[in-house]
């Protein structure tokens, strides 16, 4: 696997289910050798510890730097601390309002914030259903501001087996934002004759 065109990247891990995604994002870019700049909200916390039996500290031993959401002074927090771009993952509905109306009171959306103004690439793999008109409407907002919304949905066409095949898919379609050469899954080749992959 090569790093591809990504040197540093911002990962925010939010409140939102899925801190598998957020997990795995991190492992395979420090498995890279990618710089890593890891902020882990208080309800991502525990979603990993729930969901993952994953201790916050370890994935945070695997970045070049792990930030407390209140150090606004911290350098990820300015422009002229040049990144390849963010991706927040998974994104609750609470930070995506917060990038959504610039509303920059943690470090999360403070460098989500900046990333957007520096025309950086921001991937946000919002994750809530159903949606509300509030949810729906901030999701615009941030698609015209130039963030990518990336829905955290499972695709049965890759016809996975594990969970981890689902996790894969998504996590290798945002490192596919950035050009990064991965091998987390097959691309499309098409339907097969007859109509079945098996
Ligand atoms: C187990 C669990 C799952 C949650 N899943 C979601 C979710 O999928 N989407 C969402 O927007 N909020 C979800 N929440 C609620 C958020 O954690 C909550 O709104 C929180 O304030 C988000 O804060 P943060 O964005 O600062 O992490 C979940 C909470 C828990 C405890």
């Amino acid at each position: 696997m090569g790093a591809g065109k990504i040197n540093r990247l911002v990962v925010a891990l939010s409140g939102a289910s899925g801190a598998v995604y957020g997990k795995r994002l991190v492992e395979v870019l420090h498995a890279a050798g990618v710089e890593v700049h890891l902020l882990i909200s208080r309800m991502a916390e525990k979603t990993l510890v729930y969901e993952c039996d994953t201790p916050p500290d370890s994935l945070r031993r695997l970045a070049a730097k792990a930030y407390a959401l209140n150090e606004l002074e911290a350098a990820i927090s300015s422009g002229s601390f040049r990144t390849d771009g963010m991706v927040v993952i998974p994104c609750s509905m609470k930070t995506l309002a917060a990038v959504a109306h610039g509303y920059s009171e943690n470090l999360i959306a403070r460098a989500a914030d900046v990333t957007l103004k520096e025309r950086r690439p921001l991937v946000m793999v919002v994750r809530e259903t159903p949606l509300n008109a509030i949810h729906l409407e901030n999701m615009l907002s941030l698609h015209r501001a130039g963030a990518i919304i990336m829905p955290a949905m499972p695709s049965f066409y890759i016809r996975p087996r594990t969970i981890d095949d689902l996790v894969n898919h998504l996590v290798g379609k945002v490192l596919d934002m950035f050009g990064f050469e991965h091998q987390l899954f097959e691309s499309w080749k098409g339907i097969p004759e007859g109509g079945s992959k098996a």
